[in-house]
C-alpha cells in the first residue's frame, strides 16, 4: 500500500536512542577485559552471555528465534506474503581482544531497534524481516574469519574444515561449540548452510571503522563494495641455542626471518602503488621466548587486502616467495606457509544501493558512496543474496581499540535509514 508506505518516510520513524544507547553500554559489559576494553571471544563464557542478552532482546521485539548448529541465531518478524524470501539484517557481536563497543554491536542492536521503530511507526512488512547475530565474524578464536556467514552462504570446504580445527589451547571447534550449547545434532554442520534464495537482500548496518564520513561530516555511507582480504600463516625454524655462547656467523634465528619476513610484507604491499593495498603482521611469536636463548622458531600470521582481488593475489605470492628466499638465505626451515583465506571482493547490489540511497535522501541525510576496507559478514552473504552495507561515521575512525565511538545522534541516523531501506526491500 503506498500510502501507508509514504506515510512511514521520516518524522515516524522514532529511534530510541536512550535504549540503545543503554543496550550498547550493557553489552559492552559482557568481557573479558576491564571497560572500556571489551574482549568477547567465541564460545566463552561472556559471548555466551552475550547471546542471551540478544536473544532476549529480539524476544522483547517480538521477533521469534531460532539458532543454527553453530550459534547464530535468527529473530523473524513474518511479513504479509510468509511464503516470499525474506530480507535479511545484522552483524557480529563477538569482539577482539581490547576492542570497542561498536564493531558489529551497531548492526545487531540497530537491526532490533529498526525493527521495533517499524513496528511503532505501524508498518506491515510484505516479506519477512530477519535480525541475524552471526556467529564469530572475529578470526579470534580459531582463525577463521566470518565463520558464522561464511558456513551460511555454503562453504563446503570450511564445514570439513571445522571437524578438524583447533583454538591454542587445542580446544577443538566442537568441544568449544558444545560447551556454548551449540553442534549437538551429530555434529551435523550441513544444517547450516542456507538454502539458495533464502535472502532476497542483505542488509548490515555498522560503523565506518574508518576516518572518512567523520571527516567529511557525512552522516551515511553507502557501501559499493567490500574490500578483498587474505590472511596467511608463516612457520621459520632454526635450531636456536644460547645467546652469548653461540657465535653470530654460525646462527640461524628464526626470530630474524621473521622480522624480515614482516618488513618484506610493507614493502610488497607499498610496491602495489595502490593506497588501497594494505597489509599488517598482527601476530609474531617467538620460541622458546626468552632473553637469553636464540629463537628457535617463529610464527607469523599475516592480514593482506585490497579492493582489487588479482594485485592482492599478488602481494600474496610475492610475500611467498619472499620466505622462501629468506628461509634460503637465513639457513632456517620454512616449515610452514599456510593461506588461510584468500577471499574474493563483493558487490553491493544496485537496487539495494538506489534503496538506502533514496532512504538517506528521505531523511534529508546527506551520504557517501564508499568501499568497505575492513570485512564484513556481509562480504559471505553476498554471496547468496543481494547484499548492501550502511556506515555511520566514529570517532577519529578508532576500531579494533577501547577509543572506538560512534554519537548518539550517528546511531540514531543510521538505524532510520536502515529501518527505512528494511522497510522499501520488504516491499519490493
Ligand atoms: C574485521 O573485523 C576486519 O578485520 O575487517
Ligand atoms: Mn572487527
Ligand atoms: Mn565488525
Ligand atoms: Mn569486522
Amino acid at each position: 500500500n503506498p500510502d501507508h508506505y509514504h506515510s512511514l518516510s521520516s518524522l515516524s520513524l522514532l529511534v530510541d536512542s536512550l535504549s540503545l544507547q543503554k543496550q550498547i553500554d550493557e553489552l559492552a559489559t559482557f568481557s573479558d577485559s576491564p571497560l572500556p576494553a571489551v574482549t568477547r571471544v567465541l564460545y566463552t563464557d561472556m559471548d555466551v552471555a552475550g547471546r542471551r542478552y540478544i536473544k532476549n532482546l529480539m524476544g522483547l521485539a517480538g521477533l521469534s528465534v531460532r539458532e543454527d548448529a553453530i550459534g547464530n541465531i535468527f529473530g523473524r518478524w513474518d511479513g504479509y506474503e510468509p511464503e516470499l524470501a525474506a530480507v535479511g539484517t545484522g552483524s557480529h557481536t563477538d569482539a577482539i581482544p581490547y576492542s570497542g563497543k561498536y564493531d558489529g554491536v551497531v548492526g545487531v542492536l540497530g537491526a532490533i531497534e529498526a525493527i521495533n521503530v517499524l513496528k511503532k511507526a505501524g508498518f506491515k512488512p510484505k516479506r519477512s524481516l530477519e535480525v541475524i547475530m552471526f556467529t564469530s565474524e572475529e578470526p579470534t578464536r580459531f582463525g577463521i574469519s566470518c565463520l558464522g556467514s561464511r558456513l551460511l552462504a555454503g562453504s563446503e570446504t570450511l564445514e570439513k574444515a571445522l571437524m578438524n580445527t583447533f583454538d591454542s589451547q587445542n580446544v577443538s571447534f566442537l568441544d568449544a561449540a558444545k560447551s556454548a550449547g551449540y553442534t549437538r545434532d551429530n555434529d551435523d554442520l550441513s544444517s547450516v548452510l542456507l538454502k539458495n534464495g533464502f535472502y532476497s537482500g542483505f542488509v548490515e548496518l555498522h560503523i565506518e571503522q574508518g576516518p572518512i564520513l567523520e571527516a567529511e561530516g557525512i552522516p551515511i555511507g553507502v557501501v559499493t563494495a567490500i574490500a578483498a582480504p587474505a590472511s596467511i600463516k608463516v612457520d621459520f625454524e632454526g635450531v636456536g641455542g644460547h645467546a652469548g655462547a653461540a657465535l653470530m656467523p654460525s646462527r640461524n634465528d628464526a626470530g630474524l626471518a621473521a622480522a624480515e619476513l614482516a618488513l618484506a610484507v610493507e614493502k610488497h604491499v607499498l610496491d602495489s602503488g595502490s593506497i588501497d593495498t594494505v597489509g599488517t603482521v598482527g601476530i609474531l611469536d617467538l620460541h622458546p621466548r626468552a632473553v637469553n636463548s636464540i629463537p628457535s622458531k617463529a610464527h607469523l600470521e599475516i592480514d593482506t587486502r585490497d579492493i582489487n582481488e588479482t594485485r592482492r593475489n599478488e602481494v600474496v605470492e610475492k610475500i611467498h616467495q619472499s620466505a622462501i628466499d629468506i628461509a634460503k638465505k637465513r639457513r632456517v626451515k620454512l616449515s610452514g606457509f599456510e593461506i588461510v583465506n584468500q577471499d574474493p571482493p563483493a558487490l553491493a547490489d544496485s537496487n539495494i544501493i538506489k534503496a538506502m540511497e533514496a532512504s538517506s535522501s528521505e531523511l534529508n541525510l546527506n551520504y557517501k558512496l564508499m568501499v568497505s576496507r575492513a570485512y564484513h559478514d556481509s562480504l559471505f552473504m553476498a554471496r547468496v543474496s543481494p547484499m548492501g552495507m550502511i556506515f555511520i561515521p566514529c570517532y577519529k575512525g578508532y576500531s579494533h581499540k577501547p577509543e572506538e565511538y560512534a554519537a548518539p545522534e550517528d546511531l540514531v541516523n543510521g538505524v532510520k535509514v536502515l529501518a527505512l531501506t528494511l522497510a522499501k526491500l520488504s516491499l519490493s
